[in-house]
């Protein structure tokens, strides 16, 4: 009876999981720019691998992760299931930072914050420019790969700077919600910067969504 019975509740649960499985399926999103749109400061080269190749395996190796952890969940092996953390949070994270990165750039970006955010970096970092200098700062000194972050902390409800090795994501990682990432991967920048990464993280600011930025504190904020 036990035997007939798992038998049918497999036979009778797997397609439920199937359904599941491919309604949760990630997609790479469509940039709202050309690859060539943040020439000269990020060259079409960079952009068309980054987004076409480099985010898209992660988006690939997130769904295949999470397939192997809904089976993993079926079976109840617990052990599975920890042993395929590092891979949910490498690509996981690295799906989750390339999105937010692409909507903080556009080719009608640079210029200076406006508003409630500029009003918030004053306060908390004395003037646009302090910001700039501790975030480039901070996100140069990375080591290795990683991404210099300007996160909420909702707590205290003021702005962070911080950074996160790999491609563990920043709210995942320290509970702040990200505004502005910069991603100083190799990926990102060594066919047109080549190891100078410094010239790299000055150049992107020519290119920085305000706007977005200022988005996404309204809604970190509600
Ligand atoms: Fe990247």
């Amino acid at each position: 009876l036990t035997f007939f019975l798992s038998h049918l509740c497999a036979a009778t649960v797997s397609p439920v999981l199937g359904t599941v499985a491919a309604r949760w399926k990630h997609s790479l999103p469509d940039l709202t720019y050309d690859y060539g749109a943040l020439e000269p400061h990020i060259n079409a080269e960079i952009m068309q691998l980054h987004h076409s190749k480099h985010h898209a395996t992660y988006v690939n190796n997130l769904n295949v992760t999470e397939e192997k952890y809904q089976e993993a969940l079926a079976k109840g092996d617990v052990t599975a299931q920890v042993s395929l953390q590092p891979a949910l949070r490498f690509n996981g994270g690295g799906h989750i930072n390339h999105t937010i990165f692409w909507t903080n750039l556009s080719p009608n970006g640079g210029g200076e914050p406006q508003g409630e955010l500029a009003a918030a970096i004053n306060r908390d970092f004395g003037s646009f420019q302090a910001l700039k200098d501790k975030m480039s700062a901070a996100t140069v000194a990375v080591q290795g790969s990683g991404w210099g972050w300007l996160g909420f902390d909702k707590e205290s409800g003021k702005l962070r700077i911080t950074a996160c090795p790999n491609q563990d994501p920043l709210q995942g990682t320290t509970g702040l919600v990200p505004l502005l990432g910069i991603d100083v991967w190799e990926h990102a920048y060594y066919l047109q910067y080549k190891n100078v990464r410094p010239d790299y993280v000055k150049a992107i600011w020519n290119v920085i969504n305000w706007e977005n930025v200022s988005e996404r504190l309204q809604a970190a904020k509600k």
